[in-house]
């Protein structure tokens, strides 16, 4: 593909886009319920700390997961809305590494409801194209958590922290749209192994999530 055929072709999808709003309004905006629902990714940054055990320092590598998520929202008004995000729990698969080649195995499982309070530029306008963003907070708790070492007891407290948030509707009609989100999750937990107290993992991840948007 030329260079110039990727900009050809969105501007030719928004001239059709903007062309078909102007012969039909949505008006998307005040007083809506909505919900989007899809596959998201959590993807963890990465480096997530090192903690401090009987064997040394272990560097903690916290691998991606995704499952189903879905989000329930409100617009207060044409350009403000608030939506939180929902899924089944995401399982990560855990290294810690010893170092000179020693690695030991864990897993954890997560909950990270997200609550985001979000603003709309296009809100309210005919436009197909509606991005958002938000900024809000997000509770993760953790469960499952297991360690490939006889006897050990691993456990991940819970996590508050802030969260921000980027997406896009591409409206299809009165209800459906297509939608694409990402949130950025502060999500720092103690840790403790045997009920000492070994350190923290920064799992700190972009959410990415594709789906469908449903305006009730
Ligand atoms: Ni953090």
């Amino acid at each position: 593909m030329s260079k110039n055929a990727l900009p050809s072709l969105l501007a030719a999808g928004i001239a059709a886009a903007a062309f078909t709003a102007s012969t039909q309004a949505f008006a998307y905006g005040a007083g809506d319920f909505f919900t989007r629902v899809g596959v998201a990714k959590v993807e963890p940054k990465g480096d997530n700390g090192t903690l401090d055990t009987a064997l040394g320092g272990l560097d903690v590598e916290v691998d991606d997961d995704s499952a189903f998520a879905f989000t329930l929202g409100y617009r207060f008004t044409d350009k403000l809305g608030v939506e939180l995000l929902a899924a089944e729990p995401f399982d990560h698969g855990v290294t810690l590494d010893a170092g000179g080649g020693t690695q030991v195995g864990a897993s954890v499982d997560h909950l990270p409801p997200t609550l985001t309070v979000q603003y709309y530029p296009l809100g309210g306008t005919n436009a197909r194209v509606q991005p958002y963003a938000g900024i809000g907070i997000n509770y993760t708790t953790f469960s499952d958590e297991e360690i490939d070492l006889a006897g050990a007891d691993l456990e991940l407290d819970d996590s508050w922290g802030a969260a921000g948030q980027v997406g896009v509707d591409l409206l299809i009609d009165d209800n459906w749209a297509v939608n694409a989100a990402a949130w950025y999750l502060d999500i720092d937990s103690d840790v403790s192994l045997n009920g000492d107290d070994i350190g923290e993992v920064e799992i700190d991840p972009v959410v990415v999530m594709a789906g469908v948007s449903y305006r009730f």
